[in-house]
């Protein structure tokens, strides 16, 4: 698999999928890519070794590694790469540069944990992407908040705090969940009382939240929208499993659905994904419990069920584009809504390549359902678009060409090893047309 690190040149690959199958067999989830990058910058608050277990063997994670490391910190993978080491020295570096900040958003959520650790912060601005502009005028609020000083320059975000955070009252206007990280990250070593109102309450940010707690933090309201922090002076390394990736997971479950197939996904959350369990059995797939994880079964046409994207315990919209690919072949008609990312309906020309009926209007979608789609040269334009197009591809005569992969292979460990499992003729070629 191409990994895109630091320097080294990316080869360019598709995925060539020839539809028609039925998903069905067994799929074992790994930890969230969404808690593994924030529970790595975590390491950071703590001098000594951490180890974090459970991780996936995708291209997002060594960016994250790749960067700690050019703070000072030794990471080691063991040979699978599911288990990781971070060694954090007592003095780390403060800058995370461009070319990997730019490759990888996630990178921000080293700014909160370099302020408190450092008491500054060189953090480079990542730029616009494909689902939005995606500010961050909430992390920087909640640093000011806490005492730091912050401004923008030269492409850089730079913070200092020389007598160090304070605790204060911190209110989003929006749920963040890049914002509510950082600021609990820089608040857990303020002096004082950090109370966070309107927390984003992700499972990603309970793994955290429990993580940080077993470091020695003091945090109250874990999994409400109002976080407590109490700062220490010093937190300890320690050993930790990060929570299965419900978004991997409801992808599989999607697919199980789209492709009338029956597909047990292990080590998976049913209570993390309440809302879409529900909805997938409103479209009438059957979906229950195994010790690990849950079973979903499908045996007819589904049918259209309306979907509206929302901060957890809402509707996750990094599944927004795979209900779209499921709604684009159902019966009847789906209003799916997204309320998270203002583009994040850019892929859908995309879709509509593959001969979906789906009309836009600001951040509603309308989607007719046809009995099947007509495969296509189609590009990935993020992670979850990715996923959502090669989903699309399954349910489509002849076969999709899918370009830009690599955005999928930064969020899906295996993911063609895993489709090809399941009885799906997907396979990953060099692009050759690429420039
Ligand atoms: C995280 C996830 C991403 C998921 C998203 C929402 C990671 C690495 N990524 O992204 O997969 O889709 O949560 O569940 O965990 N916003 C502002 N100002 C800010 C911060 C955010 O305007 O300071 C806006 C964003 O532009 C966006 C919305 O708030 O429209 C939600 O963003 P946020 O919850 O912060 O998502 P991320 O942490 O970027």
């Amino acid at each position: 698999m191409a990994r895109t690190i630091g320097d080294v040149e990316t080869v360019a690959e598709r995925f060539e999928v020839t539809g028609g199958a039925r998903l069905q067999g067994e799929v074992t989830i790994t930890g969230a890519k969404n808690s593994v990058l924030k529970l790595m910058a975590a390491a950071l608050l703590a001098q000594g070794t951490t180890t974090i277990r459970a991780v996936p063997d995708i291209v997002d994670v060594d960016i994250m590694a790749e960067l700690l490391r050019r703070l000072g910190c030794e990471v080691t993978q063991d040979v699978a790469g599911e288990v990781i080491t971070i060694d954090v020295p007592q003095q780390l570096g403060h800058q995370a540069d461009y070319d990997l900040v730019r490759k990888m958003r996630a990178s921000i959520c080293v700014f909160g944990p370099l302020v408190a650790r450092c008491g500054e912060a060189d953090v480079a601005l990542p730029g616009g992407d494909a689902i939005g502009s995606r500010g961050l005028d909430m992390h920087v609020e909640g640093l000011i908040k806490l005492g730091a000083q912050v401004k923008s320059e030269h492409g850089y975000l730079h913070a200092t705090a020389p007598s160090g955070l304070q605790g204060a009252h911190v209110a989003f206007d929006f749920p963040s969940v890049g914002a509510t990280e950082n600021i609990v990250m820089a608040a857990v070593l303020a002096s004082g009382t950090t109370t966070v109102d309107n927390a984003a309450r992700e499972p990603e940010i309970v793994d955290l939240c429990q993580m940080l707690i077993n470091m020695g933090a003091q945090i109250d309201g874990v999994g409400g929208s109002t976080l407590t922090i109490t700062g220490v002076s010093s937190l300890s390394p320690v050993d930790h499993t990060a929570v299965p990736d419900r978004i991997v997971a409801g992808t599989w479950a999607i697919g199980a659905v789209l492709t009338r197939g029956d597909i047990t996904i292990h080590n998976a959350r049913m209570d993390h994904l309440e809302l879409p369990l529900e909805k997938l059995k409103a479209t009438g797939a059957q979906v229950s419990p195994v010790v690990d994880g849950f079973r979903v079964t499908m045996d007819q046409r589904p049918r259209a069920v309306d979907v509206a994207t929302l901060p957890y315990p809402g509707f996750p919209t990094d599944l927004q584009p795979m209900i779209i690919a499921l709604a684009s072949i159902s019966e009847g008609t789906a209003m799916i809504t997204e309320n998270v990312f203002e583009a994040r309906f850019m892929f859908v020309n995309e879709m509509v390549r593959l001969g979906a009926q789906i009309r836009t209007d600001g951040h509603h979608a309308v989607v007719r359902g046809r009995p099947e789609l007509s495969g296509a040269p189609v590009r990935a334009t993020d992670i979850r678009a990715g996923a959502g197009l090669v989903l699309a591809g399954l349910v489509s005569d002849a076969t999709t060409v899918v370009t830009d992969v690599y955005h999928v292979d930064r969020g899906y460990p295996g993911f063609v090893e895993t489709l090809t499992r399941l009885g799906a003729d997907v396979v990953r070629t060099p692009d050759l047309d690429a420039s």
